[in-house]
């Protein structure tokens, strides 16, 4: 096992009418004046905001707000929120949504708690040391951003989406209500459940040893969300499903699958976030379009891994050697992806990258990930832009 720290600072509010609580948890952080953070009409439109606002009212929690976050969230947006706060003393920010208005939030709180440019933390310049305190009432499953460290922003003025981790930027509580998520649209949902899973399989791919615990952790995970992924495409209503892939979206990308391992592949988050910055596609959907891709030119270099995921994950067989294993599983994943109405390639994604443009994907692919992006397999340029051309 490898040495590791996990740090997990996030208070967890989870259940039915979770939401009530929001001013209280603010009350209890201290807050002076908060930002309240949100998307694009979700949660106007489902009356969550409206709730949000009379309890702030209620609790004589001053408040201003800033909405109109998109998905893959915006640098410009996110400077709009510094000046705000800046100049209305805000200490604190409530997100209310999912990942791209959590990682706004977090942005925001960096750019306010530490000075100079803000673009600097996903630049590669320098890493945030601190943050303003960060509430979540978490609308979507899927980005984990209400428990991560991590904070991922598309620059609208050079169109590169860059991440950036700070412990500092971990938020400070998050309410879960899994009935929020019913109104998601079937598809969003489907996104999310994806996300999830393929953050523990980014952690789950990897050249470490004698991982029991974890492993054990990673595949029950990995079986959930498919369970529940499925029951949910049938009966998005069902709240155990809601609250089972809720959940798992937490724990998934708060660290917990990866402890002990080598820290993770993450070469298919690196593919995705060049995708989702060239072509504004969501996330989950991204991710799914160049798995099948990845895992096929990978596979060879941890066959046996790729077999475990197989049989203890994608429930397949056993085809009588590691190698039939380990391809059965790859293409029972491409079938889960399916089966949820993701894309297991960019046609089905909708979008058709010319040579020229799978070259400017694999060159700012390489840069983002500053050097060659995996752990499985290290990946040349050559090899990323052969990824992207195997998935058209
Ligand atoms: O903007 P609104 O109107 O709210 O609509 C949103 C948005 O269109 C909608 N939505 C959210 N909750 C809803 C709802 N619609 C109906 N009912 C609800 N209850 O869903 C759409 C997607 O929202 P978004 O926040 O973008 O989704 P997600 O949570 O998947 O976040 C994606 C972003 O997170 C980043 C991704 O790259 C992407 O930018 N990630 C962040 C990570 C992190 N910080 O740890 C890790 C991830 O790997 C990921 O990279
Ligand atoms: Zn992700």
């Amino acid at each position: 096992m490898h040495d590791f720290s996990y740090y997990t600072p996030t208070k967890i509010v989870f259940g039915r009418d979770s939401e009530k609580q929001t001013a209280g948890l603010i009350k209890e952080a201290g807050a002076a004046k908060v930002l309240l953070h949100y998307g694009g009409g979700s949660a106007e439109r489902s009356g969550l905001l409206d709730r949000i606002r009379e309890q702030l009212a209620a609790g004589r929690i001053p408040f201003t707000e800033l909405g109109g976050v998109q998905p893959n969230p915006r640098l410009s947006l996110v400077r709009e929120g510094i000046a705000l706060c800046e100049r209305e003393g805000v200490d604190f920010i409530l997100a209310v949504g999912g990942g791209s208005v959590i990682d706004s939030a977090k942005a925001i709180g960096y750019g306010v708690a530490c000075s100079g440019d803000v673009w600097d933390f996903y630049n590669f310049k320098r890493t945030a040391t601190a943050c303003l305190p960060i509430g979540v009432v978490l609308t979507i499953a899927a980005a984990g951003s209400e428990m991560s460290n991590s904070c991922v922003i598309t620059n609208d003025d050079t169109w590169e989406k860059r991440g950036t981790k700070s412990d500092a930027g971990r938020p400070r509580f998050a309410v879960m209500n899994p009935e929020l998520t019913m109104t998601l649209p079937p598809y969003q949902t489907a996104c999310g459940c994806a996300d999830i899973l393929m953050h523990t399989m980014e952690r789950y791919f990897n050249h470490g040893e004698n991982m029991e615990l974890t492993d054990g952790i990673a595949e029950a995970l990995m079986r959930t969300v498919i369970r529940n992924a499925r029951l949910l495409v049938k009966e998005p209503e069902n709240y155990e499903a809601r609250a089972e892939i809720m959940w798992a979206g937490s724990l998934s990308h708060n660290g917990l699958t990866g402890c002990g391992t080598d820290g993770g592949d993450w070469a298919v988050h690196k593919l995705e976030h060049e995708l989702g910055a060239m072509y504004d596609v969501a996330h989950g959907a991204g991710l799914t379009a160049v798995w099948g891709s990845w895992a096929r030119l990978v596979y060879g270099e941890r066959m046996e891994r790729f077999a475990s995921f197989a049989t203890n994950v994608m429930n397949v067989p056993w085809q009588g050697n590691e190698r039939e294993t380990a391809l059965a599983g790859i293409r029972a994943a491409e079938a889960f992806f399916r089966e949820i109405g993701m894309p297991v390639n960019m046609t089905e994604l909708g979008v058709a990258p010319t040579e020229e443009q799978i070259e400017e994907l694999a060159e700012k692919c390489m840069k983002s990930a500053q050097g060659m992006p995996g752990i499985v397999k290290k990946l040349s340029r050559e090899e990323i832009a052969g990824i992207y051309r195997a998935a058209r």
